[in-house]
């Protein structure tokens, strides 16, 4: 192949091999201190602490580098990447995606509500369903760089709503198409309160 066309492709990213990609067995090792917080194989106990077992690579890579670099704000984890290359990020982000993600439960009380939304999205507001973009049963698109949702703590993806409505924590970091302050910005409390609960009980 020419070289122009293997440099373009590498730049979008769709070749999908060699360059960069992460070795899991390896990013095992380097996210042993991720841990602590995030649970050892990425289903992290605590409601606050996001789970990373079974998110996509890319979406994990890239949150990685958007706080790493400052761009998005995790107080917590002050530092932790200061030291990690690309490499250790790629490998880091293979070991979690290939972790099997734990899946919790929704309050039967908005089920209802959260189920409306995030499969239906609100016409009256032009609020688009959640599934167009993180799928039905809330694995996203990995390929895409869309998340992986279900089964991810109700309180985490409430308050990452919050954020992006509100443009906090660095929750800016969606691109210049803006889609998710967008879309958090047609959402009450009450409807970040029950999608988030929804997300929570969603499995495959
Ligand atoms: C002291 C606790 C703590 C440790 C240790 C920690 N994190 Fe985090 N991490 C957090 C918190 C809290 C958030 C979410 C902050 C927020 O609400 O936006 C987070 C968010 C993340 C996210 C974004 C997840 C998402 O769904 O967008 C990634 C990726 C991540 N951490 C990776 C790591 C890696 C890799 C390590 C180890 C090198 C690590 N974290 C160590 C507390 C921690
Ligand atoms: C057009 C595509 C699209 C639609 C529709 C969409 N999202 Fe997203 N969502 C994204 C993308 C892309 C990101 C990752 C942004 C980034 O890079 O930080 C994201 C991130 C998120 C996150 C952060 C996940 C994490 O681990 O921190 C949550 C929560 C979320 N979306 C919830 C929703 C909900 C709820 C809906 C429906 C009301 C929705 N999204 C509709 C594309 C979409």
């Amino acid at each position: 192949m020419n070289k122009l066309i293997v440099s373009l492709l590498l730049t979008l990213g769709i070749t999908g091999v060699a360059h960069g990609a992460g070795d899991a067995t390896a990013g095992q090792t380097k996210a042993a201190v991720c841990g602590a917080c995030h649970g050892p194989d990425g289903n992290s106990p605590a409601p606050n602490f996001p789970k990373l077992a079974g998110q996509g690579e890319k979406y994990l890579t890239k949150q990685m580098h958007d706080i790493k670099d400052g761009k998005r704000t995790v107080l917590e984890m002050t530092g932790m990447l200061t030291n990690l290359n690309d490499q250790d990020l790629a490998d880091i982000a293979a070991y979690f995606a290939s972790q099997a993600g734990s899946v919790g439960a929704a309050d039967p009380k908005l089920v209802e509500r959260g189920e409306k939304l995030f499969r239906g999205g609100d016409l009256d507001k032009g609020l688009p369903a959640c599934t167009g973009c993180h799928s039905p049963d809330g694995s996203g698109n990995a390929a895409a760089g869309f998340p992986h949702l279900g089964g991810q703590h109700a309180q985490y993806i409430a308050k990452q709503l919050t954020d992006f409505r509100k443009e906090e924590a660095g929750r800016a970091n969606d691109g210049d198409a803006m889609t998710m302050r967008t879309i958090a910005r047609k959402l009450s409390d009450e409807d970040i309160a029950a999608v988030a609960s929804y997300i929570q009980g969603l499995h495959k």
